[in-house]
Order: structure tokens, then C-alpha cells, then sequence
């Protein structure tokens, strides 16, 4: 059977448009399937976002916002798409929760798990934050009794709730949280371990006063608890689009904030519900922004197109990417970003572009000479291996050393020189100059995908050099 590979990225809240901590995720996963495209073929890769619409916050939002919640959605859904159609994602499916393929596969997964009869009604005493949409535990709020994250107080809770029995599943999980690869990075893979080994509690799967939400099918007068149905999306799609061959395939990316959900609760439901567990769960880290954490109250949430109208969806992209470790916690900058921009794209990979196509128009006529083969191997698989390590940072570097490396040798062997005095000698030079640009664009098909075909038009056809245009321009600040 051919090798598939299904990604997907958290379906985040419509209670605010993409900023760059959401578009960092979806564009991280973008790339790695616009790499896996490029290795095994578009039939063969499927990418999936979409949006979270059961909650609260779309109620609350609505409200504030003077619409109707079905138009608030429609809105924001539509919001989402267009953000992500701009910036150059490739998603195949976008999923909202609030459709009815949705519901309809949510509703078959509850009742095999009550049908198993791992769901019972309890009663439910607790605290319970809507921003983050869980209930807290007294000992995780702060000195002020509030949500750390959201910094207010949450809602006392009491209400009959039906549970899920998690706890049956504490062995099972780990067995498959010490499969190799199925949790990255091993930092997140040992903090759920501990979690569990803590003890693994039954966990409340449906609220009784909710407004919004998917009914459970054994007793409508409750909804499913927002996450509870949020997670089965990534099934919903393969399934509802007749892929289910996708699904042992898939590849959860998101955020650290919400590895539990991921890589415990959602594997123990489809253990549950008899179906395949997830084969990898990725868990990157956050990024500040020039050390502050992004934030509506401190006002520096960045959108999206704040950066890629000026710079480009590329710089953007690879500007995001190469800030930090994919996997780690990082800072991003505006300075810093200017600087990748400047150096690395318009200086680094603009620049070389620009300078060997100019050498080969002038001395050769414009006539290639025989490309060599001497940097390709080692620096393709460099780049590979990177990106089925999930290490895009790295893949990025690489693209960049190989930029760096051209351009030391343009100098050291002073080609402009040698190519009048020895025109021969000079045509092994630039065989070897006009390698690195293939390597490169090669590389940008995954990275740079908005240049990739301003650079393969530089570089023309079998015989010709191409027409030259500059790949990133100048930017005023
Ligand atoms: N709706 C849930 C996810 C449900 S998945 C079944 C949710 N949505 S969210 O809109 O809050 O998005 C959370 C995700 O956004 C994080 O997991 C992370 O991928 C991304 N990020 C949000 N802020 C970020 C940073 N500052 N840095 C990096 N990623 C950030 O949670």
C-alpha cells in the first residue's frame, strides 16, 4: 500500500480572528504537507483545519459583537478561510463544528462508548473557566483565585453531568504514550506519563446548561462537552469525506496547551469507541512576542496580513518558522523578523539569484553551462531528514547554508573575473553556481512555496537561463 499521511491542526475558537500564534501552527503544518505533497504525491496527503464553534465564547462573542450566532459563525468561519487563503494554506478540508457531518459522526462515537458502557451520570461539583472551556482544580488557580491564563475568576458548578471513565484506560494509554513516536517532543511524551502515573481521573463529558452544542444521543437534554466533541473533528473529516484509509495515518500538530486533550483524552475515547488511536500527536511550543505574551489587553496581537502585506506570505512564513525550534518555546520580534527578511530572503537567497543569473546573461550569453551534481545529495537529504523529523527550523537553516555556501564560493573563486580571462574554467564555476540555485528552489517548493516559481522561471529551461526578476523586493520601513 502506497504511504499516506493525513495532517492536521487544532480547529481553533471564532471568538477572535488568526493572529501569528495561530498562524504559526497552521502554517508549520502547511508546510510539512506541502513537503510529504511533494515526496509521495498530493493524492497521498491530506491536510485539515477548521474552526471550534461549540462554546461558549461564540455565544458570548455574538452577543458583544450584536448578531445572531449563526451569523456570528458564518462570519467568522468565513474570517478564518479567507485568513488562511491569503497566507498560502493548502488545507484540503476546513471543518466547523457546528455542521452536520460533524454531528453526525460525534453522535455514532458517543453511543459505541456508551454502548461499551464507559459513560455514566454523576454528579458534578467544580470550577469552571470558559475561557480555556475546562473545569480548574483549587489548586490550579492563582494567588487571586482566578484562571491563570484568563485572570478571572471561574463559575461555580453544580449539575448533573454524564462522565467518561477515563481512569479504565490509564494502562492502555501509557502503552501507547511509550510507542515510539506516537508523542513529541519527549518533554511533553514525559509529562503526560506523569499525569497518568498521578492518577487518571473519570472526566465530565457533558454540560447540562449549555446553549450551544451536539445533544448526546442517549439524553438530549444534555450537550457534549465542547472538547469532547471538538477532537472527534479530525475523525469526522476522513469519515465524512469516505478517507477513512487517511486515518491510520494521522498527525496531530498543536499547541503544548493542549496535549492532554490530544494524547490522552482522545486517544481513550476512540480506544473507547473500538476505533485506531492517532498515530503521532505534536505538541510545538508558544512564542512570545519581543518577550511579552500576546495579549488583547497589552495590545500587541499581530495579525497575519500585518506582516505578509508588507513582506509577503513567504517571509511571513518562513519568518514565523525560523524564529525557534519547532517543539520549543521561543520569542518573536519585529526586528528580528526584518532582519530574517533582509538578510536571509532579500540580501541572502534574492541576492545570489540575482547575481548568477546577471553572470550567465552577460558572460555565456545567457547560455547554461553543465550543471554539476557536487552539493545535491548531501544537502537534500539535510533538508529531508529535517522535515520528516518535524525539525522545519532546521529545513529553513538549510536552505540558508546552502545560500551561504554559494555565495562564499562566488567570492572566493571570483567568477567575474575568471569567466573573462578563462571562459571555460569560468563555465565549471557557474555549473557549479547554477547547482546551489536548483537546490534551493528546490527547497523553496516547500519552504518559500510563493517563490518557488519566480525562481524556477530565473532559471529557465534545459539550454536558456530564464528572465530575471527580483524575488524580494526592497521594503521601506
Ligand atoms: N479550540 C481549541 C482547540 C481544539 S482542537 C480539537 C483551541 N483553540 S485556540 O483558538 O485557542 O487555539 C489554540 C492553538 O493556537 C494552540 O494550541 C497553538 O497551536 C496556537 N497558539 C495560540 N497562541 C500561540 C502562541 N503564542 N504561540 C504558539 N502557538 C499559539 O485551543
Amino acid at each position: 500500500m502506497t504511504l499516506k499521511k493525513y495532517f492536521t491542526t487544532p480547529i481553533y475558537y471564532v471568538n477572535a480572528l488568526p493572529h501569528i500564534g495561530t498562524a504559526y501552527c497552521t502554517l508549520a503544518t502547511d508546510t510539512l504537507a506541502r513537503y510529504w505533497r511533494k515526496k509521495i504525491g498530493k493524492e497521498n496527503v491530506m491536510f485539515l483545519t477548521g474552526t471550534d464553534e461549540n462554546s461558549q465564547k461564540t455565544i458570548d462573542a455574538a452577543e458583544k459583537a450584536g448578531q445572531s450566532v449563526v451569523e456570528y459563525l458564518d462570519e467568522m468561519a468565513g474570517g478564518f478561510k479567507k485568513c488562511w487563503d491569503d497566507i498560502g494554506i493548502s488545507y484540503d478540508d476546513f471543518i466547523r463544528t457546528t455542521e452536520e457531518r460533524h454531528t453526525k459522526v460525534v453522535t455514532e462515537i458517543l453511543q459505541k462508548m456508551y454502548d461499551n458502557g464507559d459513560i455514566y451520570l454523576g454528579n458534578y461539583t467544580g470550577l469552571y473557566c470558559t475561557g480555556c472551556e475546562t473545569f480548574l482544580k483549587p489548586d490550579e488557580l492563582d494567588e487571586n483565585k482566578h484562571c491563570p491564563a484568563h485572570k478571572r475568576a471561574p463559575q461555580e458548578i453544580e449539575e448533573e453531568n454524564y462522565f467518561f471513565r477515563l481512569s479504565k484506560y490509564a494502562d492502555k494509554l501509557l502503552d501507547l504514550l511509550n510507542t515510539p513516536g506516537f508523542m513529541e517532543p519527549e518533554k511533553r511524551r514525559n509529562e503526560m506519563i506523569s499525569f497518568i502515573k498521578g492518577g487518571l481521573e473519570d472526566i465530565s463529558l457533558s454540560r447540562e446548561g449549555a446553549k450551544i452544542g451536539i445533544e448526546l444521543p442517549f439524553d438530549p437534554k444534555h450537550k457534549t462537552y465542547v472538547w469532547v466533541e471538538a477532537v472527534v473533528n479530525y475523525y469526522t473529516s476522513v469519515k465524512s469525506l469516505d478517507k477513512m484509509e487517511f486515518w491510520d495515518e494521522v498527525i496531530h500538530v498543536i499547541g503544548k496547551d493542549i496535549t492532554r486533550f490530544h494524547s490522552i483524552i482522545w486517544p481513550a475515547m476512540l480506544m473507547s469507541a473500538g476505533e485506531k488511536t492517532p498515530k503521532k500527536v505534536f505538541a510545538h511550543g508558544f512564542f512570545t512576542v519581543n518577550g511579552e505574551k500576546m495579549s488583547k489587553s497589552l495590545g500587541n496581537v499581530i495579525a497575519p496580513r500585518d506582516l505578509s502585506e508588507q513582506y509577503g506570505n513567504d517571509a511571513l512564513r518562513v519568518g514565523l518558522l525560523s524564529s525557534f525550534e519547532f517543539g520549543n518555546d521561543g520569542d518573536f520580534s519585529l526586528d528580528g523578523f526584518d532582519g530574517v527578511y533582509t538578510h536571509k530572503l532579500a540580501g541572502g537567497v534574492g541576492n545570489l539569484f540575482q547575481r548568477v543569473v546577471v553572470l550567465v546573461e552577460k558572460f555565456l550569453e545567457g547560455k547554461k553551462p553543465t550543471i554539476t551534481k557536487k552539493h545535491t545529495e548531501r544537502l537534500m537529504a539535510q533538508f529531508n531528514t529535517a522535515m520528516e523529523n518535524m525539525r522545519i527550523q532546521e529545513a529553513i537553516y538549510t536552505c540558508f547554508q546552502a545560500v551561504h555556501e554559494a555565495n562564499q564560493f562566488l567570492n572566493e573563486t571570483e567568477v567575474w573575473k575568471v569567466v573573462k580571462e578563462d571562459q571555460e574554467k569560468g563555465k565549471i564555476i557557474l555549473g557549479e553556481l547554477l547547482e546551489y540555485l536548483e537546490i534551493i528552489t528546490d527547497m523553496a517548493e516547500v519552504i518559500l512555496p510563493e517563490t518557488a516559481p519566480k525562481m524556477k522561471a530565473m532559471l529557465g529551461d534545459a539550454e536558456n537561463i530564464g528572465e530575471r526578476c527580483i524575488l524580494f523586493p526592497r521594503i521601506e520601513s
